[in-house]
């Protein structure tokens, strides 16, 4: 049997289509039971520290609703330390923030920041709750990670998934994942991925035996507007259970 590789689906941009009209269409609450009927394990959501998207009574009510643990995407600030802590979902992942950018365009550098990531994480740890950290494919961002004690990366697949619509670099790309992939789960840490996955790059990461978390947003939604969310979410599923060796 193939192994199970748990697919956690981003809804932050069902709340960025709501707020773009300020009213409460399409509702939040209601892509969550979706997410959570279709056979996903896990509905992430990113609270930003400028609420561009989810916010905390979006947090509140998903986790007051759906059965499926929560992936609470934040900046490692106290502010949003605060908020994991008073809400306690099962999964934080630590990622870089900045106002101007359109999305998560990097990873954390956790060797540049590790003094502060090493302070914040300790109310986390102290609530059980599972810390990942989103880096960039990188051999001294993998061991920092390690050496803060925590057990989980989720890798940044952009410039994997950008290369994919150049179509240009694919396997070099590809070859940065796959190395440091490696590398992590000899160190002992679990690999998680995402950005950027689609129906067409995303059997090339699952092919990678160590990945057992994926996290795909923008992608779905888009999808979700021809197709319906349930379906698309199945279709990826699909695609993810088949390329799972
Ligand atoms: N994983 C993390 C840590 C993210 O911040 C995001 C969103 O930027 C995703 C996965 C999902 O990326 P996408 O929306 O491109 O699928």
């Amino acid at each position: 049997m193939n192994r199970h590789v748990r697919l956690g689906i981003n809804i932050d941009h069902v709340a960025t289509l709501r707020n773009a009209r300020g009213g409460e269409f399409p509702e939040v609450i209601k892509a969550a039971k979706v997410v959570e009927e279709s056979g996903a394990d896990l509905i992430t959501v990113h609270v930003r520290e400028d609420r561009r998207h989810i916010n905390e009574y979006d947090l509140e009510n998903i986790l007051n609703t759906v059965n499926i643990p929560i992936n609470l995407e934040i900046a490692a600030n106290s502010e949003m330390i605060g908020i994991a802590t008073r809400y306690n979902p099962k999964f934080v992942c630590f990622v870089p923030e900045n106002r101007k950018e359109i999305t998560t365009e990097g990873g954390l550098d956790v060797v540049k920041n590790f003094k502060e990531l090493s302070k914040n994480l300790k109310s986390l740890l102290k609530n059980e709750i599972n810390v990942s950290i989103f880096i960039d494919p990188d051999k001294e961002q993998i061991k920092a990670t390690k050496d803060l004690g925590i057990s989980s990366v989720e890798f940044h697949t952009g410039s994997y998934a950008n290369a994919f619509i150049k179509n240009k670099n694919i396997n070099k790309e590809f070859k940065k994942i796959e190395e440091n992939v490696m590398f992590a789960n000899e160190i002992g840490l679990n690999c998680h991925a995402g950005h950027g996955l689609t129906f067409d790059n995303v059997a090339k990461i699952v092919s990678l035996p160590h990945i057992i978390e994926l996290n795909i947003g923008h992608f779905i939604i888009a999808d979700a507007i021809f197709n319906g969310l349930q379906n698309s979410i199945i279709k990826m599923r699909n695609i993810i259970t088949q390329a799972s060796i």
